[in-house]
Parts: structure tokens; sequence; C-alpha cells
């Protein structure tokens, strides 16, 4: 059987339409196109991370420095390591093996195709979760009495120079010679 026997007659996979295409993209149990969208998926959150990298690598960049809180800081800690771990290291790894263990061994699929595409729109809305609590987690909101209670955790001492006893202020100086 020749290859033009099986592949899209030239310019016909081009003429469908957008909501046409996008469709076959959500609606995919092919272990190829799952295995894109694991690490598509992997690099959105890649950027995400980075940029909570990017945000704690600010605030260390000098001592004292006032660039985000403490209560920030700890945020975006968790946040990266979170998402590092299990939005981007752990998608890719899957991308990858659904993508070619399927080609290696000479399957037609993964077995449980339904279920593998289940299991990548698990991950794709369980990071959306994540972040919608990380995001709208610290919002204000009324208690049944009608007065404001805060939904986030007290907040933490000023990060600002005044905080630091002055003993420890000297002894932290770097610009102090000892
Ligand atoms: C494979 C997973 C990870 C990748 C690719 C990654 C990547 C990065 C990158 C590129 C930076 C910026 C480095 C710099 O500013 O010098 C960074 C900073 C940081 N990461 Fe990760 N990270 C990962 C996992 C984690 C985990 C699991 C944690 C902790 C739970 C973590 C905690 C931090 C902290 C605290 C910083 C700031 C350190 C600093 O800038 O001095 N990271 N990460």
């Amino acid at each position: 059987m020749s290859a033009e026997s099986i592949a899209w007659p030239r310019g016909e996979a081009a003429q469908r339409p957008v909501v046409d295409r996008l469709h076959e993209w959500v609606a995919t149990v092919d272990h190829k196109r799952l295995g894109i969208l694991y690490i598509l998926y992997a690099l959105l959150f890649l950027v995400i991370g980075g940029v909570e990298a990017t945000i704690m690598r600010i605030q260390l960049i000098r001592p004292h420095n006032d660039f985000v809180s403490p209560e920030v800081f700890n945020r975006m800690f968790t946040m990266h390591g979170t998402t590092m771990i299990f939005f981007v290291v752990m998608p890719v790894m899957f991308g990858f093996a659904n993508y070619l263990v399927p080609l290696m061994i000479g399957a037609r699929d993964m077995a449980f195709p339904r279920l593998n595409a289940f299991s990548f729109w698990m991950t794709a809305f369980g990071g959306m979760l994540l972040y919608y609590s990380f995001v709208g987690g610290a919002r204000r909101k009324r208690s049944a009495r009608g007065s404001e209670v805060l939904s986030a955790p007290p907040r933490y001492a000023s990060n600002s120079d005044a905080s630091v006893p002055h003993s420890h202020k000297h002894h932290l100086d770097p610009g102090s010679g000892n």
C-alpha cells in the first residue's frame, strides 16, 4: 500500500473549518495527539513556574529586599515547586511516553485510549483548579454575620529593616565590615 492512499489528500486538511479541527484535538483519543497535548500543557506551566522563579530571584537578589512580602514569597515557593514537579516534569514524561512507547513496541495505540484521554483532561483541569485556588484564594469573604473576614492566613511581620532587631541588623549588614 502506498503512502498516498492513507495520507490526507493534499489541501483537504487545511480546508476544514477551524472549529472542526479544534474539536478533533479536544475529543482525540490518539496517543500521538495526546502526547503533543501533554507536552504543550507542560510548556505553558513551565512559563508560569518560570515567572514564579523570577519573582523569587528578584526578591533574593540582595539582602532585606522588599520586592515581595514573606507571605507572597512563600506562595511563590510553594506554587513554583508544585508546578514544576507536577505540571511540568510529569506531563513532559507522560507526553513523550504517550507519543513514543506505542511506536516503539509496534502497538496501534495505548491500551484503553479513552482512559488515556480522560487522564490528560484530569491533569489539565487539575492544573486549572490549582491556579484557580491560588488566584482566588486570598479574596475577602463575608461571614454569616456580615463582618468581613480574611480567608487568607494571617500576615507575617513586615520585611522592612524596621522589623529587624538592631543587634541582628548589625550582624547581618554586609556593609558593616563584620
Ligand atoms: C524540575 C523542576 C524545577 C525546575 C525546572 C526549576 C527551575 C527553576 C529556575 C530556572 C529557577 C531560577 C534559578 C535562579 O534564579 O537562579 C528556580 C528557582 C527556584 N526554585 Fe525551582 N525549579 C524546579 C523545581 C523546584 C522545586 C521542587 C522547588 C522547591 C520546592 C524549587 C524551588 C526554587 C526556589 C526556592 C528558587 C529560588 C532560588 C533562587 O533564585 O535563589 N524549584 N527554579
